[in-house]
This record gives structure tokens, sequence and C-alpha cells, in this order.
């Protein structure tokens, strides 16, 4: 049967196409011969299949070219379809037509023999056609996918803040400072400043974008860029956006879980554990947090930051996420509200998640007194007329409101079950890392 239009077809999709003539295109994954015959694993970015011709099938040529070619070689295969249960995915390719694209040049450098972490970061452009970063990659985009049907299921507009930045949102330490024409310019920390204005706008936003820290911490969970959400509603209190995120977080997780099953066994993810993750999540605070961390025979007193060995040591404690919230005021950005009925705490919380993988959302209640707020930008040694704007919000019609950000990165991190955040992006940017 002759059909030169065998149709393109993704593997994705091979399952309707049982019997039929189609056309694959793809790259040489890997390959074998068994006397008369060839086998082809073919893999198209969508899905792996074998493919399996004989002389007779593909003829010399057929034979010729696949035999010239190595691994990530392209290639297209015309072939018939078949359900085979034995085959990994369900169905075979049986061969009619093979045609070499590009011959690889030279060796594929990622075998499929273990490699050391430093080495596969440095060919991080082409780790990522493994299997493994194929589905942590779909498992990212099926997190950002959940996370802005939440939003633009519940009312929220998307709003996007610049990146160009005239003044520190979270703090001067961490601020990536650039030559605006002859000005400097900072880049984002966060989106979270610019949402306010468009809560004020338009009631509820949700920002989505790159943001930037130099981060001169090495640790699993730190980028120097990496991509933040962050929802802030007009009119809502910390408990209220507290609730968002339980939802936000609820909402994205079982997306992954019915959509993503199989990309979850491909990294040998527990799906038990996230089916785990239902509210409501249990809220502990600050202050009662520093008791059980001492109790767990940690060196730490009221007013100390908390660290990512005493962050796991409580998220260690539930089989989901949990809320930390009122800190201390003076560990928090100059934006929080502190707590009329003791001043001394922010209307903040953090989210941590569990199985150790620490912070993956900040947020609370904003400052919404101008004259609090003024104070509270000298004490933090920051210059009250670069933040003019901002303060505008609590000159005309200022409300209660408040918001939160999560990190996409320790997000996939903690849904993928990965050790480190390298992982969860295509290219990770950290303080010794610019390259690929
Ligand atoms: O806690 P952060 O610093 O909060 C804010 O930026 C607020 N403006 C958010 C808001 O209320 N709108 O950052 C929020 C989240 C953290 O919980 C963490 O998940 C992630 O952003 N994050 C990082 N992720 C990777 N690398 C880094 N260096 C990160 N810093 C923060
Ligand atoms: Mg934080």
């Amino acid at each position: 049967m002759v059909t030169p239009s065998a149709p393109h077809v993704y593997l994705q999709d091979i399952a309707n196409w049982d019997g039929k003539e189609i056309t694959l295109k793809g790259w040489l994954y890997n390959k074998r011969s068994s006397g008369k015959i060839r086998f082809v694993m073919l893999r198209d970015g969508t899905g792996v299949i074998q493919c399996v011709g004989s002389i007779k099938d593909i003829g010399d040529e057929g034979f010729a070219a696949i035999d010239s070619m190595s691994q990530e070689s392209s290639l297209t295969i015309r072939g018939t379809v078949r359900a085979d249960e034995r085959a990994p995915g369900g169905f075979e390719l049986i061969m009619s037509h093979v045609e070499c694209v590009a011959t690889a040049l030279d060796e594929f450098p990622i075998s499929p023999k273990e490699h050391g972490t430093a080495f596969l970061m440095d060919n991080r452009h082409l780790w990522l056609r493994s299997k493994r970063q194929v589905a942590i990659m779909r498992i990212r985009h099926c997190i950002v996918k959940a996370i802005r049907d939440f939003f633009d299921e519940n009312g929220f507009t998307l709003f996007d803040p610049p990146i160009f930045t005239n003044a520190a949102c979270e703090g001067t330490s961490t601020l990536f400072e650039t030559d605006y024409f002859g000005e400097p310019a900072y880049l984002s920390q966060s989106g979270q400043l610019y949402g306010e204005c468009g809560a004020m706008a338009l009631g509820r936003i949700y920002t989505f974008g790159p943001t930037f820290r130099a981060e001169k911490s090495k640790t699993r969970r730190h980028l120097t860029e990496f991509w933040m959400i962050e929802p802030e509603v007009a009119y809502m209190d910390m408990w209220g956006a507290a609730e968002l995120a339980e939802d936000m977080i609820c909402f994205v997780v079982r997306r992954v879980l019915e959509t993503r099953a199989e990309e979850l066994k491909v990294i040998e993810r527990d799906a038990a554990i996230l089916e785990k993750i239902q509210k409501p999540f249990p809220r502990i605070s600050y202050t009662d947090a520093i008791e059980v961390l001492k109790k767990n025979g940690h060196e730490i007193n009221w007013g100390d930051d908390i660290g990512g060995d005493e962050e796991t040591t409580i998220s260690n404690q539930y089989d989901r996420p949990v809320f930390l919230h009122h800190f201390p005021a003076e560990l928090k950005a100059f934006y929080m509200k502190h707590d009329p009925e003791n001043p001394k705490l922010a209307l903040g919380f953090d989210v941590l998640a569990p199985e150790g993988k620490g912070e993956v959302v900040g947020g609370g209640q904003r400052e919404d007194s101008y004259e609090e707020l003024v104070a509270r930008i000298g004490e933090h040694g920051l210059k009250v007329e670069d933040f003019s704007w901002y303060l505008d919000l609590r000159k005309y019609g200022s409300v209660p409101h408040a918001g939160f950000g999560l990190g996409l990165e320790r997000t996939v991190a903690w849904l993928c079950g990965l050790p480190h955040v390298r992982e969860t992006i295509p290219f990770p940017r950290m303080i010794s890392r610019l390259k690929p």
C-alpha cells in the first residue's frame, strides 16, 4: 500500500492511528540490529517508539541509512502503527521508509550511562532532550497553565509589571544593578509593588514573570533568576490571601495528578504523596514554631530568622504544606502591615512545602496607612522619593489589601520531588552559572 501522503503524526497522538500508515519525524534515541531486522527507537519530543524494519520492508537504502546514524541523528520514518501490549507505550511502527535528515557529526555527549552533575549542567542544552528532563518540562508547563487557569477562572486579570525598576522591593542586598542611560536601574526582585497598583485599578490581579535576586547563597533552593506568580487583591486581609494560596496550591496539585500521571511515572514521583495535598493546611505561628524548633534541638531564639534546616524540621511534622504566620516584623519587608494587636509582629505568612522542600510562598497584608508606610521606608534605609508612586496608593483611596508570591521553580521541585531547583527551569541561572 503506497500512501505518499502518510500524514505527520506526533507520538503523543499515536493511539489514534492504529493500523494506519503515518510519518514520524524525530531523532534517533537508540538502535539495535538482529540479523535481517533493524530496530530504531525514535523520539519526537512527545514520546519514544520502537520502529521495526526488515530488508524487504525498507530495502538496502533503509538499512544503510540506519547503519550510518548514531544517537541524536535526525530522521523521518514512514510506517504502519501496530498496537502491541509488550511495546513500551503500547505501540510499534512497522517501517516502510527511512530517511536520514542529518547525521550527528559527533558522538552525542549524553549517553544512557551515568554522568556527573557538572557535566550535565555544562551540557544543559543537550541534556534537555532526555526523557526525564522532557517530563519535568512538561510538568512545569502544566503547573504554569494550572496557575493561570486558576486565576483566570476566579476573576483575576493578568497584570504585567516592569522588569527594569527604580527601587528595591525585597531588600537592597540582592539587587542586580544595571546602567539605564546613565542612571541606575534594578532588575525586578518582585512584581508586587506594581501589582498593588493593579489591584487598586482592577480589583484582583496576578503578575507572572521573571524576577531576579543577586543571591550569594549556593543552596538547593536559590536561583538568581526565577519566575514568580503574585496575586494581589484589594479589600482582602492576610487570612484571605492565605486561603487563596491554599486553594491555588490544591488546584495545581490536582491538575498535575489528573493530566501528568505519565510524566510523574517517568521521573518516579510517587503520586500517593501528592494525593495527600488537601485543604486545610495546618497553620502555626512563628512564636509556636520557635518552641517546636527548640524542642527538636535547634539553637534558636525568638527574633531569629528561620533558615532552611529549621523549615525542614517544621514541615517534616506534616504530610501537606504548612502556613507559618505572624513573623517578627523586623524580619520582614518594609511593606508588611504590622499586627494592630502586637506591632512587633507582621501580618504575613510563608507556606512551607512538605518533604523539606522549603518556602514556596511568601505573602500577607500590606501596610495601608500613608504615615506608617513613610516611616517604614525610612526605617529600612530606603528613600521616600523613590516610592512616591507607591505611596500614592495610600493617598488616593487606600484600602486593606493583601497578596502573595509563589516561586515557580520551588513549586516544580516540590511537585516533581527534585532535590535541587536547577532541573526545574530550562536554563538555570545561579551564582556560578550563566552558560549555556
Ligand atoms: O518571599 P519572597 O521574597 O516574597 C516576595 O517577593 C513578595 N513580594 C511576594 C508577595 O507577597 N507578592 O518570594 C516569594 C517566593 C518565595 O516563597 C520562593 O518560593 C520564591 O519566591 N523565591 C525564590 N525562588 C528561587 N530562587 C530564589 N532566589 C528565590 N527567592 C524567592
Ligand atoms: Mg520569603
